[in-house]
């Protein structure tokens, strides 16, 4: 790296604090049908609701909570909106990474002084139970970036939603809160969103993969991986490569009609058990070769975890300098074989699992090859 970029990033690391994700937001066709999904399949716990009966007319949005996660689905009640626009062009997806800022008029400052466009001017809004500020900005696709305040607020969301009481709670499956957000951008944008990044947020790019790390005989891609000063935020981004046939990048471009979230990366403390309990409940896994295990201690290492699980439940391990993790991606969650959880137990490391990528991505494309993709 040139000094004269080491001297930018070290002079405007510090302008844009996060305290980590606020929630995620996916728009989607049925949020009611959604909602109950997240519950039983993912453990996810009911915390608030918004619609036409908290006076909001064109939408209802459902808040689901787990840990420190938290999940808000919204669908269109009219054809002629937004949402409804949006859901039409990419099926269900990730509309807002929502980020919990401790001033969000001056995030939202920061921000578009250095570029960002604006997607939300700053707002108050205020109940009963106190006041949430927020303000937003323009990322890849059509995904925003929500900057949250809540150090005055006492209620269960925010102001405009109602606590929502359920009858149906299924229990949680230990997922803990947001570890990474990967995005998928188009030919040749990974570097302009990189630069993003760095000058618009502040963040640092902290790890690279090109094609040579990240090739099978098809499925090409290439990632720089985003983090925020203390690391609580981390936004891997990856763009297509050139490969023999067609780059699961691509598959999903063109399947989610443009550039968007491709994966959300969830905690663990425990992910035998978390993997388990997700599988019982019909949640589905990509599955790499049992032969992964046959040299798995070999190329990682002594691990802690009994390798019979590991190797029946699917979870790979991957190692770097600092320790070990432990990661499993769950098929797309929805028909377009576009948006999917990676379920993370990290021991240490503090990398992405660049070893299980091979592996991996010969998975996912024998998954291409019955969709027809590849
Ligand atoms: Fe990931």
């Amino acid at each position: 790296m040139e000094t004269n970029e080491k001297e930018i990033m070290a002079t405007t690391s510090d302008f844009l604090p996060l305290l980590g994700t606020d929630y995620i937001e996916l728009w989607v066709g049925n949020a009611k049908q959604a909602a109950h999904y997240y519950k039983t399949a993912f453990g996810f716990q009911s915390l608030a609701y918004a619609g036409p009966e908290t006076g909001v007319k064109d939408r209802t949005s459902y808040v689901l909570v787990q840990n420190k996660m938290k999940l808000v689905l919204t669908s269109p009640l009219h054809s002629t909106s937004e949402i409804a626009e949006h859901h039409k062009k990419h099926g269900d997806g990730v509309k807002v990474l929502a980020l919990w800022v401790d001033d969000a008029y001056d995030a939202f400052e920061q921000t578009t002084k250095r570029g960002a466009k604006a997607y939300l001017e700053p707002r108050t809004l205020t109940d009963e139970q106190g006041e949430v500020r927020m303000s937003g900005i323009h990322t890849y696709g059509e995904v925003v970036h929500l900057f949250i305040e809540r150090k005055n607020y006492n209620g269960a969301f925010m102001p405009g939603f109602k606590k929502w009481e359920s009858t149906y709670n299924p229990s949680p499956v230990g997922l803990l809160y947001v570890d990474h957000c990967v995005g998928n951008v188009g030919w040749n944008q990974m570097n302009p969103w990189v630069k993003f990044y760095e000058e618009v947020m502040g963040f640092k790019n902290i790890l690279s993969f090109d094609d040579n790390d990240i090739s099978t005989e098809y499925s090409a891609l290439m990632s720089k991986v985003m983090s925020n000063g203390n690391g609580y935020v981390k936004f891997p981004i990856n763009e297509p490569a050139e490969g023999k046939r067609k780059s699961q990048v691509e598959e999903y471009l063109e399947f989610y009609e443009g550039e968007g979230t491709q994966h959300v990366a969830i905690a663990t403390n425990d992910i035998v058990a978390t993997v388990k309990e997700l599988m019982a409940r019909g949640v589905e896994f990509l599955k790499v070769p049992n032969t992964y295990y046959d040299d798995l201690l070999d190329r990682v290492g002594p691990i802690e975890e009994d390798l019979g699980p590991l190797s029946e439940l699917g979870i790979l391990v991957d190692r770097d300098d600092e320790g070990y993790l432990l990661q499993l991606f769950t098929k797309p969650v929805e028909d377009r074989p576009t948006m999917f959880y990676e379920i993370i137990q990290r021991k240490g490391a503090k990398s992405f699992g660049k070893g299980n990528f091979k592996a991996l991505f010969e998975a996912i494309e024998r998954e291409q090859e019955l969709r027809g993709n590849l």
